[in-house]
């Protein structure tokens, strides 16, 4: 696909939702979802986004990122925090911020509930740590199944699709669609069920932008919702082996000064012209509000094949102690 044709890839519906300018994406199965997002992982082991997070940290950055306007809100079982997230949104109904229909919340099944008949009790105990009673998307975390005691499971992704299904039914959430599946394993949930996913997350940043993907999802009219947005761009959390931009990238800092924006902003504008969702996570109240400023500029062609050139394929989070899986997803 060549690069014009990837910078209009906008399936998005461009309208206005309440006083923010957040684009409004149509799923395939008639409901709507927020064209951006709120991350809520505070990430894993020694890369953790950040260190001794304290008890309250992720309730606190959903209330702030409700606050600022943010409507879609991104978590996960395996993120153990879905209880905080459950507070912010109490609190910010109870205020009279927001309703629950005003909200779009994600979660996602942890690998260890793939089999048909666990999925349901799984959104359950979700729900239950949310305090709702549904979710607006409810996603397969990964296409790779593990036993409780973390070794892997031979537990095909269809069969688990099956349970989402029923999930679905039982009304338990509006919409289902998959995360980290590659092109094949998603054509192969299409072709052996009758419901097909409304939404793929992946990773999607400057150095992964996934044309091809992105392109299979477009003609399938599957949302595309993209996780660490960031990447690499800040050095603390860059992998020794990351390719460049840093976030004091010379190109990047130009562009940025040109339209009165900080590059964070410049990257996430980058990501929606690509036709994704982003989905950044903070829990610093000026990074939230920051990054939800993207709504008010334009980038130029130019500046976005300037933004093309630091795709390298290269996958922050490839989780390669599950590449023996029969479903791992990646390139091994
Ligand atoms: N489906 C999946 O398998 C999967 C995998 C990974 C992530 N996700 C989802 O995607 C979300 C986003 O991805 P992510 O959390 O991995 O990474 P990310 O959003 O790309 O980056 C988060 C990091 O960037 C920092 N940051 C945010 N805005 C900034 C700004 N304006 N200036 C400077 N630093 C800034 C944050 O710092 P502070 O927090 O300290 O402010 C944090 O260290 C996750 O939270 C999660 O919901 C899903
Ligand atoms: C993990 O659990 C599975 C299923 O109960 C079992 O077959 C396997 O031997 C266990 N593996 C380890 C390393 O304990």
């Amino acid at each position: 696909m060549d690069n014009k044709a990837l910078y209009f890839v906008f399936f998005f519906v461009f309208s206005v939702r309440g006083d923010n300018k957040v684009p409004v994406v149509k799923l395939n199965d008639g409901k709507e979802i927020p064209g951006f997002g709120f991350g809520t992982w505070l990430g894993f082991g020694k890369r953790a986004w950040t260190d001794n997070p304290s008890d309250d940290a992720v309730q606190k950055s959903v209330e702030w990122a409700i606050d600022a306007g943010y409507r879609h809100i991104d978590t996960a079982y395996i993120y153990f925090i879905e209880d905080q997230v459950g507070r912010a949104i109490e609190n910010k109904i109870k205020q009279g911020v927001v309703k629950r229909e005003d909200l779009f919340v994600t979660s996602k099944l942890w690998n260890t509930f793939h089999a048909k008949e666990a999925v349901v009790p799984a959104i359950k105990d979700s729900l239950k740590k949310l305090k709702l009673d549904y979710l607006d998307l409810y996603l397969i975390h990964w296409p790779v199944a593990q036993h409780a005691n973390e070794s892997l499971a031979d537990i095909d992704y269809l069969e688990t699709w099956q349970g989402m299904i029923e999930a679905l039914n039982q009304g338990l959430t509006r919409s289902i669609g998959l995360s980290n599946f590659n092109e094949k394993q998603i054509e192969r949930v299409i072709s052996n069920s009758n419901v097909k996913p409304a939404a793929l997350q992946v990773e999607i940043n400057l150095n992964l932008q996934q044309p091809s993907l992105l392109s299979y999802c477009k003609n399938q009219q599957i949302a595309v919702v993209g996780y660490t947005p960031f990447g690499a761009l800040f050095p603390h959390r860059a992998p020794a082996d990351a390719p460049p931009p840093r976030v004091d990238d010379a190109a990047l800092v130009e562009i940025a000064h040109k339209h009165k924006k900080t590059v964070p902003q410049i990257v996430l504008r980058y990501i929606m012209d690509l036709g994704v969702i982003p989905i950044p996570k903070s829990l610093t109240k000026s990074r939230i509000e920051e990054n939800f400023q993207v709504f008010d500029f334009s980038l130029t062609d130019q500046e976005r094949a300037t933004l093309r050139t630091f795709d390298k394929s290269y996958r922050i989070i490839p989780v390669k102690n599950w590449i023996e899986s029969p479903y791992y997803p990646f390139e091994k």
